[in-house]
């Protein structure tokens, strides 16, 4: 039996705290591997737990925390053996039952992977989900056959975001060089140049004009982690046979589009879905974000100490994107 602290996050009818208690591991599922945490992440959701109306987490109090990477202590699993490094991200992990924002979590087997060479724990956390959704959707793009040619103009949205700039940067890894980044604030735009795009647009520079049904061919592949109306308008921006791969809503869950650039351009919209991606396509993944994708220049992480997390939670507005990590 080990005592350890957890962050619990607890709802009043106006709003959500974050502290930290003392549990005890035999309190933990009866059932999965049980890990050691050594690093986790803030992500997008992670964050809207803060707020019970995102509808996020069901039930508090509850401990989020929907990726982590740690150290095996126990196991249900001959797969698994204590001491192997692993790491988790996503299936109901911090929102079906608590997370790894605590110094040890219980999860199923097979929610968890074991850390492929090459990648410490704290890269894979630097990753986290934002880097791994950005990987999946790098992936779809590299199925259109425009992207033979290194010069094809590409699009990442919300670039300083982690999705967006983890894209960006495996997308220059690759060898693409005719990428735009778009942000809300152009002051990042030379961060966005050293992670690789060619171009910067201010993102409402997309969403300026009325949407049409068709517009000038512009882009072959895009990132999008924004939806809303700015997918809307990107749509008629893209080449024959485009691709867009669609990670996100943070300017908006609406999409008010037509059936003309899919039946006229033969334009493919895929969704990315980082939750409950197959388990064996999964280590694909993590293998590219290990070698062929880790990039020159990784984005900018900011680390905290998991002692620093409830103060961060409880601040009226946390000042962080998905490129925040959590040190045990
Ligand atoms: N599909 C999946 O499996 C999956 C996995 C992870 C995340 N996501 C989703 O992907 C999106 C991005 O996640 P993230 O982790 O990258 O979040 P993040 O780190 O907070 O980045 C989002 C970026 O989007 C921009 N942005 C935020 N609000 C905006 C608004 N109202 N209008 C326009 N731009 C806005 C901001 O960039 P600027 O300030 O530079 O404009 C921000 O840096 C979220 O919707 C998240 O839920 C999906």
């Amino acid at each position: 039996m080990v005592a350890y602290q957890a962050l619990v996050l607890t709802a009043t009818e106006t709003n959500v705290t974050a502290a930290y208690e003392t549990k005890l591991t035999p309190a933990l599922p009866k059932t999965g591997v049980l890990v050691k945490i050594a690093y986790s992440d803030i992500n997008y959701k992670d964050r809207l737990t803060m707020n019970a109306k995102s509808g996020v987490l069901r039930n508090y109090p509850a401990t989020p925390g929907i990726d982590f990477a740690g150290t095996v202590v126990t196991s249900d699993n001959l797969f698994f053996e204590p001491g192997d490094a692993v790491l988790c991200t996503g299936y109901g992990t911090g929102i079906q039952i608590d997370g790894g924002y605590a110094q040890y979590v219980k999860v199923p087997s097979d929610w968890l992977l074991k850390l492929p060479a090459d990648l410490s724990l704290q890269e894979a956390m630097q990753y986290g989900t934002a880097g791994f959704t950005a990987a999946i959707a790098v992936t779809k793009l590299l199925r259109q056959p425009a992207t033979i040619d290194h010069h094809t103009p590409l699009l990442v949205t919300g670039a300083t975001g982690g999705v967006g700039s983890f894209a960006l940067s495996f997308l220059a890894k690759l060898g693409f060089d005719q990428i735009t980044a778009t942000t809300r604030d152009l002051t990042q735009s030379a961060y966005l140049t050293q992670l690789g795009a060619a171009h910067v647009l201010a993102t409402d520079q997309l969403t300026v004009q009325p949407t049409k049904l068709l517009a000038h061919q512009t882009y072959t592949g895009v990132i999008d982690t924004l939806g809303g109306p700015v997918l809307e308008h990107l749509l008629p921006l893209m080449h024959q046979d485009g691709v867009v791969a669609a990670c996100g809503n943070a300017a908006g869950i609406q999409l008010n589009t037509s059936v003309l650039p899919f039946i006229l351009r033969g334009v493919t919209l895929y969704g990315i879905d980082s939750v409950y991606y197959p388990r064996k396509d999964r280590k694909e993944i993590w293998q590219l974000l290990a070698t062929n994708f880790k990039p020159v220049n990784w984005p900018t992480t900011e680390t905290v100490a998991f002692n620093q997390l409830a103060t961060l939670f409880n601040e009226a507005t946390p000042q962080t994107t998905s490129r925040t990590v959590i040190q045990y």
